[in-house]
């Protein structure tokens, strides 16, 4: 039986930030393709006082304003899709991995949940068993541009969205590594040559050095990779 699309659901007070730069190139392809949906919703349309208030200040005093459970949980309740998993987006999250990613993309859809202020009611996370994720040690001025850059890396994962899989495969964390460098025309450029081996059309040779060449930059940038490409390997 063929699959359902992925269905993102985006609950934000931005509503006009969305698909944004997920409506061009590659994802913006495949949205208009069909082989994945989004909609976002206005997490304003469902305050209930008359000036649709959505935050309010926090309890134990301290800068900033804290979004509303309340409001929040009827967002939810009104929008989420059943059996996809319910994502925040916040600095205080795991770390999202390209593992997490592939597992999203295998499903049938995310709903996520788009912080701004100081953040959201703790109650309301509980409440709902709300997945916590980071895009690292940084911090965004609000969920949005994690949830446009998180649907990224799920949406090209698609079946269907980019062309050759092949492409997928060798990728930076697909193999454990980071990638090694890439050259085109033209040769000599900028007073620098291509690696002769990247001309010799030796095949193995090539693949080789690509290895050495992916393996030595991943133990200079990324020792944390190498450890556990090492111990899998092992
Ligand atoms: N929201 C604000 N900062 C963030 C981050 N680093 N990762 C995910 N969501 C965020």
């Amino acid at each position: 039986m063929e699959r359902e699309a992925f269905q993102a659901v985006v609950l934000t007070l931005f509503p006009e930030m969305f698909p944004g730069p997920l409506g061009v190139s590659l994802a913006g392809k495949a949205l208009q393709d069909g082989l994945w949906r989004l909609e976002s919703v206005d997490i304003r349309g469902f305050a209930r006082d008359k000036h649709r208030t959505v935050d309010d200040s926090p309890f134990g005093g301290g800068a900033g304003m804290v979004m509303r459970p309340d409001v929040l949980d009827a967002a939810i309740k009104a929008s989420r899709l059943n059996g996809t998993p319910l994502i925040y987006p916040t600095p205080r999250g795991r770390l999202l991995d390209q593992a997490r990613v592939r597992e999203l993309a295998a499903g049938p859809g995310v709903t996520v949940i788009c912080g701004r202020y100081e953040g959201v009611d703790q109650r309301l996370l509980e409440a709902h068993g709300v997945e916590e994720v980071s895009l690292g040690d940084f911090i965004l001025s609000g969920g949005e541009i994690a949830a446009l850059a998180m649907l990224d890396a799920v949406v090209r994962l698609l079946p269907g969205v980019v062309g050759k899989t092949e492409s997928l495969d060798e990728e930076s964390f697909e193999t454990g590594l980071l990638e090694y460098p890439h050259y085109t025309r033209p040769d000599p450029w900028n007073g620098v040559e291509v690696p002769e081996v990247l001309k010799s059309g030796h095949h193995a040779k090539v693949k080789a050095w690509r290895q050495t060449q992916a393996e030595e930059v991943t133990k200079a940038r990324r020792p944390d990779l190498w450890d556990r490409y090492v111990k899998r390997k092992t």
